[in-house]
């Protein structure tokens, strides 16, 4: 029992310190980007028209989403986004000290493989109520990087440095936004001033590579645990996660979207 508990302790770190990482290359928020560069004035190929009376707008503005998605994953140059596929990231530091469980260390050299492979389930706009949901499915991620981590689980000293590596199936993402529409640059575009993620997943193997100094058994038994009890260990985590990725999320989204007028794709007429 509490060997079991120690573990999802640990596994928490991992997970979070996972996700923390992918908001570490989008560090900087702000709502509209401050760029110089204008918003789009001729609709290009990747980008969907959708108009409000569309009955089908939900469905319109999936399909607008969806086209966009590789692009955006390669990055598009006419409106400053960079490409996210793979993510590259060089250091997320964590710090966990309280308690049975402390910890301390970093990830270095992450890269990150999966999301340009997202799948947009669902869309409903409201609006009249500003709102703005997406659903979201991303087959696989895959997450490779260096770990150096220090610390204790109880009495069991943890000290490891060597490779990590993720590899999450079938992530759901259920994406609530709270929009508004100002003025860049003289045009109408959309912005989410929040963001709530919830999300599930299908399955999590986790593997830290000379863990315990090399100590083969110990470092293998850890392993073990941390993924028999994967799920259970995320589920733990939702909702910090979730406030993980709706940064992520946010940032990508209004960087994109604060350069595209409205009149572009959710027109009047
Ligand atoms: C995207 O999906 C395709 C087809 O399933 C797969 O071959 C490819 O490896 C995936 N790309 C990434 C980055 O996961
Ligand atoms: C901004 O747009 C308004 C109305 O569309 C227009 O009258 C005005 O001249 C524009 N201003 C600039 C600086 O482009
Ligand atoms: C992941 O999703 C695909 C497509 O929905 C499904 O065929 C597959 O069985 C799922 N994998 C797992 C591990 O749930
Ligand atoms: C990420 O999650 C951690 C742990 O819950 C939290 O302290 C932190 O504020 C989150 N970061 C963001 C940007 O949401």
């Amino acid at each position: 029992m509490l060997f079991g508990t120690v573990i999802i302790v640990c596994a928490t770190v991992i997970v979070s310190n996972c996700i923390v990482t992918i908001e570490a290359t989008n560090s900087h928020q702000r709502s509209v980007q401050q760029d110089q560069i204008p918003p789009l004035q001729i609709a290009p190929v990747w980008l969907n028209a959708c108009k409000k009376k569309d009955p089908n707008l939900d469905e319109c503005i999936r399909m607008t989403f969806q086209n966009m998605f590789p692009y955006l994953a390669k990055g598009i140059a006419e409106i400053g986004t960079s490409p996210f596929e793979p993510m590259h990231i060089d250091r997320v530091a964590l710090t966990k000290g309280q308690g049975a469980v402390t910890l301390s260390g970093a990830f270095t050299n992450l890269i990150v493989h999966g999301p340009s492979n997202t799948t947009a389930l669902y869309t409903k706009m409201d609006l009249k109520k500003n709102r703005f949901d997406i659903g979201l499915f991303i087959p696989t991620i895959k997450v490779e990087s260096k770990y150096d981590l220090k610390g204790n689980l109880l009495l069991l000293p943890l000290v490891g440095v060597g490779d990590a590596k993720l590899y999450l199936k079938n992530v759901t993402t259920y994406v609530q936004t709270k929009i508004y529409f100002p003025k860049y640059m003289n045009e109408t575009v959309m912005v989410a001033s929040s963001m709530k993620v919830d999300f599930n997943l299908a399955a999590m193997r986790v593997n830290l590579d000379n863990l315990f100094n090399g100590n083969k058994v110990l470092g293998r038994t850890v392993n073990q645990f941390l993924n028999q009890n994967a799920l259970e260990v995320v589920d733990d985590l939702k909702e910090n996660i979730g406030e993980n990725l709706s940064t992520i999320f946010k940032q990508i989204m209004n960087d994109a979207f604060s350069h595209i007028p409205t009149k572009l794709w959710l027109q009047d007429d």
